[in-house]
């Protein structure tokens, strides 16, 4: 049996790829930006994986069919948080890890930042055990930029609104996605501050833009966020 020499070909692919995540709240453009970002880099070349939180797997949907259905009632913060984690890990096992290890960018609506805004902010579990949780289950797996869409509260669950009311009539209320809209102004400012202050904590990573321009004018702030954090 021939033994494996030093300079055989690494299967793995030598240059891990980039992990790019897209927050912010309900309606403040995530889902059109990270479209249009994905765009921009095929066309400049960059094989581009697009996948989404919750979900991104058959069982992930699943999970995120539960926490997103507005039929869904008195789910447990605890259980909310921990769902959440649980379509993570599925995740990132079958998702995120291995298009990273084959060298793509990989465009992802929603991360562990959502999870500490909602249900560390939102529903006042608190930061310490949303990042105890990222710890155990995702272990040092961080997005090389994220970007954080900052916009109004009431504008954006408004927008979110409208266009679920446009898409359930469109597809006659095949999906129901509301169950986080019909949240409070309250919860939506907690929400806010605390994606705001996760800003504040790690600046490297994450670029605050502002989302209440255009579509375009807000193209234009998102391409250049992540080419100063990319070169960075
Ligand atoms: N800059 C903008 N100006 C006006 N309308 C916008 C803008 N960006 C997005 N929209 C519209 O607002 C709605 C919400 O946008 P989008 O779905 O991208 O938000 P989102 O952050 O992904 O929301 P969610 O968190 O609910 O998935 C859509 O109907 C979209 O077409
Ligand atoms: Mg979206």
């Amino acid at each position: 049996m021939r033994q494996l020499c030093y300079d055989d070909p690494v299967p793995t692919h030598s240059k891990r790829g980039k992990f790019i995540t897209f927050e912010g709240l309900d309606g403040s453009g995530k889902s059109t930006q990270l479209e249009k970002l994905a765009g921009a880099l095929r066309a400049e070349g960059s094989t581009v994986v697009v996948t989404r939180e919750p979900g991104g797997t058959p069982l992930a949907e699943k999970i995120r069919g539960i926490l997103l259905d507005s039929a869904t009632r008195s789910l447990a913060p605890m259980a909310e948080l921990t769902l959440m984690f649980a379509a993570r890990a599925q995740h990132i096992r079958e998702v995120i890890e291995p298009a990273l290890e084959a060298g793509k960018l990989v465009l992802c609506d929603r991360f562990t930042d959502s999870t500490e805004a909602y249900q560390g902010g939102g529903r006042e579990l608190g930061s310490k055990i949303v990042l105890e949780l990222h710890r155990i289950v995702c272990g040092d797996l961080q997005p090389d930029v994220t970007i954080l869409m900052d916009s109004d509260v009431a504008a954006s669950v408004a927008r979110a609104r409208r266009r679920n009311q446009a898409s359930e009539s469109a597809e006659n209320k095949s999906s129901d996605e509301n169950r986080f809209e019909r949240e409070s102004r309250a919860f939506f400012t907690r929400v806010r501050d605390s994606y705001l202050a996760i800003a504040r904590r790690e600046p490297r990573r994450v670029a605050l833009v502002d989302a209440r321009g255009t579509i375009a004018e807000t193209h234009e702030r998102v391409m250049q966020a992540v080419r100063k954090k990319l070169k960075g």
